[in-house]
């Protein structure tokens, strides 16, 4: 006899991993230029305020149990605290960014120095590249994103860089101009969960949304409101999640699936196209 199980599907116990992260102070941070549709040089920093948010996300971490490094902060580079788009590592390789803007030029020596002088290979791209901002690991693969920052032959050389097959997604809307504000990694699927992600389609070209439905049938889809705020923004460890404060209903939605969302105050950083995420640079083992 066929018994039926009508029970709803478990919620997985999720489990936190130590992380490593690299953060740069936002000793310098500024809106000078305009590279995005989210920054406006008429619209002023707040200084004070966003070095008091940028201490209690990197406090956050490391009440979490995380290691963060930091990086020194170069005077004239008023991003280089959205440390993610530094480079990308895995697995003791990194692959060293190339800006797509010459306003940001510079500090692609200084976090590929870094990584050096951390013991890591690095490999020196060829091809344009915004190294985390673009590339997520996600278990054993990269998603990676193309379309306004990022070239589409880097797709191919990060591949070889980390010796991990990448998965190309197409970015359509210019105010979602990296992938990690349109996708963001809840679990990477090391541990004993499933990969788990969570994006806003409207970011990606339909073949790509079609990729990604196929790819992670279960994934939480975010509002384009949420995704406005940079919710998508966010970095998991595999149980806390943070996130931007603004994203009300991605972090009941992260909830519902047993991660513990941890709102993070971040807007000045928002007056740059910024968040969580950009903030952070995760150097996977
Ligand atoms: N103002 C910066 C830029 O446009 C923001 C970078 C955000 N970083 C990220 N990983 N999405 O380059």
């Amino acid at each position: 006899m066929t018994v039926l199980d009508t029970r709803p599907a478990p919620v997985h116990a999720r489990e936190s991993r130590p992380r490593h992260y690299l953060m740069c102070a936002p000793t310098h941070f500024a809106v000078t230029y305009a590279i995005n549709p989210w920054m406006d040089i008429s619209t002023p920093v707040d200084a004070e305020r966003a070095r008091l948010q940028w201490e209690v996300l990197r406090n956050t971490y490391l009440s979490l149990g995380h290691r963060v490094d930091v990086v020194e902060p170069m005077s004239g580079q008023p991003d280089m605290v959205f440390a993610a788009n530094g480079g990308l590592t895995v697995g003791g390789r990194s692959y060293g960014a190339k800006f797509r803007f010459a306003e940001r030029a510079a500090e692609a020596a200084a976090f590929a120095t870094w990584l050096r002088g951390s013991g890591l290979t690095v490999v020196e791209p060829e091809h344009i590249n915004e190294g985390e901002g673009d590339f997520l690991a996600l278990g054993s693969m990269i998603l990676a994103g193309a379309g306004f920052r990022t070239d589409l032959a880097a797709h191919i050389e990060a591949a070889n860089a980390v010796d991990r097959p990448v998965v190309s997604l197409e970015l359509v809307d210019p105010r979602f101009y990296h992938l990690d504000v349109a996708l963001a990694v809840l679990d990477d699927g090391n541990g004993s969960a499933p990969a788990e992600i969570a994006y806003y389609p409207g970011a990606f070209s339909p073949h790509s949304q079609r990729t990604l439905r196929d790819l992670f049938p279960d994934a939480i889809i975010c509002s384009e409101a949420d995704a406005l705020v940079l919710g998508l923004n966010a970095v998991s460890d595999g149980h806390h999640v943070a996130l931007p404060t603004e994203a009300r209903d991605l972090a009941d939605a992260l909830r519902s699936r047993g991660y513990l969302p941890i709102p993070i105050e971040l807007d000045e950083y928002m007056k740059s196209g910024g968040s969580v995420k950009c903030c952070t640079m995760e150097l996977h083992s």
